[in-house]
Parts: C-alpha cells; structure tokens; sequence
C-alpha cells in the first residue's frame, strides 16, 4: 500500500524526470568539483555572519544556550527549517546526513563505509555516526546549535546524552516535526539539493530561481540518491524511522521530566534551604511536538517555541535589516532622517 503510494506520487513528478535526465550527471561531476573548496565551511551554516546586538535584558533564560535536536521522519522538513532558523539567527546547525553525503563525496574512510548503506536506506552504524557529530560538535561550545538526524537509535541516543553531559552542556530542546506521511511522499519526489552547501529545494514549495540550479552559487542541483527510485527506498527509510528512530521520542519525553537534584555542593555557612537553589539556571530539556502539513503552518509555531523558551537568542544583523526595511514607518522614519542630513 505504502510503496504504492509513492509510485503514484512518483509518476506525477514528470517536470522532475526530465530534468533529473537532463541535468544528474554535470550536476554531481560539477558539485563533487566544488566540494572540497566549500565543504567544511558550509556545514556550519552562516556561522560567521555578523548577528544583531540587542540590549540584554535582566531575564535569566537570556544565557540559556540552545542545544536543540530537529527531529521528525525523513521528509518532515527538518533541513528546511533548520536552514530558516540559521538564516535568520546566531545559530549553527548540522545534518548528520549533509556530513555523511560529504564523506561519500570526498570518498574518506567514513565515507566508502557509508556510501552503500545511505543509498540503502539503512542506518549507518552507532559508533561511527557518533564520531562523526561530536567531531563536529566539540567545536560548538559557547554557541546555540541544532542537530538535523542526529540521534537515530536508541544507543544514539543515550552515547549523545552521555557525551554531552560530560562536557555540562546538555541538550535543551527536541523539536518533533510531525507532518503525515502522505504529505511527505509527495513532496520528495520534488526535492532537489544543492549538495555542498545542503540547500534543499522543492519545485512546488521552494523552487530554485532558476529551474536546475543553486539560487547562490548557480551550481546545478542534483537528486538525492536515496530519493531515487522514490518507491522503494523511501518506503525503506520511512518503515526504519518507525521502527528504530520513533522511540526516541519516548526516551526525551522521560528525560525532560527527570528530576533536577539540588547540586551536592554548598559553601559551608550555608543554610541547608539554601540549597533548593542553583547558582546557575537549572538546565531543563523542553521537548515539544509540532504538527503542520506546511511550512506557513509549522514556522510560527517553531518560531514562538524557540521565542519563548530562548529570549537571549539574537537575529543576524542581515535578517533585523530585512524586517526594519518591511516595517513602513520605519521606512518613514530613515526617509525623514535622510532629508533632514541633506539638508544641512
Ligand atoms: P538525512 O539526510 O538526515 O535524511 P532524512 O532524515 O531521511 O531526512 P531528509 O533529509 O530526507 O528530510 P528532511 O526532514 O531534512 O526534509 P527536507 O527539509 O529535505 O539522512 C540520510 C541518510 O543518512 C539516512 O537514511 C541514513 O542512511 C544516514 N544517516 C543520517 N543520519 C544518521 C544517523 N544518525 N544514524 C545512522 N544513519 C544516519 O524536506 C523534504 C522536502 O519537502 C524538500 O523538498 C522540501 O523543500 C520540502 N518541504 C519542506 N517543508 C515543506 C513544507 N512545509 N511544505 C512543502 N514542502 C516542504
Ligand atoms: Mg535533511
């Protein structure tokens, strides 16, 4: 039944077809080129754009640092998302599938193992996947992050939770991006990527300026390969995130309501009530579900939670610009401004 549905999903994306024909083979020549000029800096997205300085406030949840997992079924929009909440704050994020696609392309170690396994469907194993996020993650320290596909096992799971709290900087947010399945079969087959720098796009919803290529590098884009043959291997990937991945929620649901102890340490002229306090904020993971079937419906929402729970967290300076432009009496206000130099 599932596999049939994505063959009908897949038999109306003719538009993709021909330029899949068309465009496949200079595309992954020309991003496997472009790949190891750009690589390692475009997996951190926009990390070194300059953010906008707003007065702090006196609010302790200003120095909570997000330490997020962007979770949800291959399709939900995780990248898509992530790569919006990077545009438009000072946040990091990384795809465990973007690094592995990496790997595959620059033919490492890592790379040649999971190469077959990717195309596959299947899951990449434990310990090598662990090595390959905290490599990246130990560089993070002091800054907000989101993790896209990281964990995806159980043992995932508890090897992150382990590893982060060694280093005190646990995890502060899961996000589950719940979109039905029907509605994610029919948006893969109209995704296409832009490789090096994991740009997703989607002819419907997204589509790239120019049809075939990267709105910023006007490389070309290419199909992902475990989206091609749509049918079966989607249908694989998403049977894995019922079975292996969707425990998960269970595991931070029951971590996020674990029980902060009081800290063990206290100056010796203390008053023993005086330890149901924290020095610091108590880190507490919030986990929070959001449904949607588009991005209009699923943004504001996802914005709010991270608004909220998040209030230290700053817009790139890029992004505030954009908003303050949109906004008319502040194009009222520069206006007047302008007038009153000139005229001087
Ligand atoms: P990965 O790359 O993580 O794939 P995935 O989880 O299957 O997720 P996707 O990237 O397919 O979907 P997404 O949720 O990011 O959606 P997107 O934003 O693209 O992993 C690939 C493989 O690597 C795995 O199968 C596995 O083999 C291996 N791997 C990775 N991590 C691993 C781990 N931890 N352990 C073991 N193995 C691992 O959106 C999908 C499409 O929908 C796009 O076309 C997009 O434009 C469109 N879209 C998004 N939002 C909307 C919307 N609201 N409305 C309409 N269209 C939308
Ligand atoms: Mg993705």
């Amino acid at each position: 039944m599932l596999v049939q549905i994505i063959r009908n999903a897949s038999l109306t994306s003719h538009r993709m077809s021909i330029l899949r024909n068309s465009a496949r083979l200079s595309a992954w020549s020309a991003t496997a080129r472009s790949i190891s000029s750009s690589s390692s800096a475009s997996l951190f997205r926009n990390s070194l754009q300059p953010v906008a300085h707003e007065e702090s406030q006196s609010d302790p949840r200003n120095a909570r640092m997000l330490r997020m997992l962007m979770f949800g079924k291959p399709g939900a929009g995780k990248g898509t998302l992530s790569g919006r909440l990077v545009k438009k704050y000072d946040i990091v994020s990384l795809s465990t599938g973007d690094l592995l696609r990496m790997h595959i392309q620059e033919r490492t170690e890592i790379g040649r193992t999971a190469e077959e396994i990717v195309a596959q469907g299947g899951l990449v194993p434990d310990e090598l996947m662990l090595q390959v996020v905290t490599s990246k993650l130990d560089h993070l320290h002091n800054k907000h992050w989101i993790l896209d596909g990281f964990p995806r096992t159980l043992v995932q799971g508890e090897l992150l939770n382990s590893h982060l709290n060694k280093q005190n900087t646990p995890l502060s947010l899961v996000v589950n991006l719940d979109v039905p399945d029907d509605i994610i079969l029919s948006r893969i087959s109209d995704r296409w990527v832009h490789l090096s720098s994991g740009r997703v796009y989607n002819l419907s919803y997204n589509p790239p300026k120019v049809e075939g290529f990267d709105d910023e590098t006007g490389e070309p884009l290419t199909k992902r390969p475990d989206d091609n043959p749509v049918c079966e291997i989607f249908a694989r990937r998403l049977e894995k995130f019922y079975s292996t991945t969707s425990p998960l929620l269970d595991f931070y649901a029951h971590l996020s309501q674990a029980r902060i102890s009081p800290s063990p340490h206290r100056h010796p002229n203390q008053h023993p009530h005086q330890l149901a306090f924290h020095s610091k904020p108590p880190h507490r993971l919030m986990v929070q579900s959001i449904a949607g079937t588009t991005s209009d419906e699923i943004w504001p929402k996802l914005e709010a939670v991270l608004k909220d729970a998040f209030p230290g967290l700053k817009e790139r300076i890029e992004s505030a610009d954009v908003r303050r432009r949109h906004s008319l009496s502040d194009a009222i206000a520069a206006a007047s401004v302008t007038a009153s130099i000139s005229s001087k």
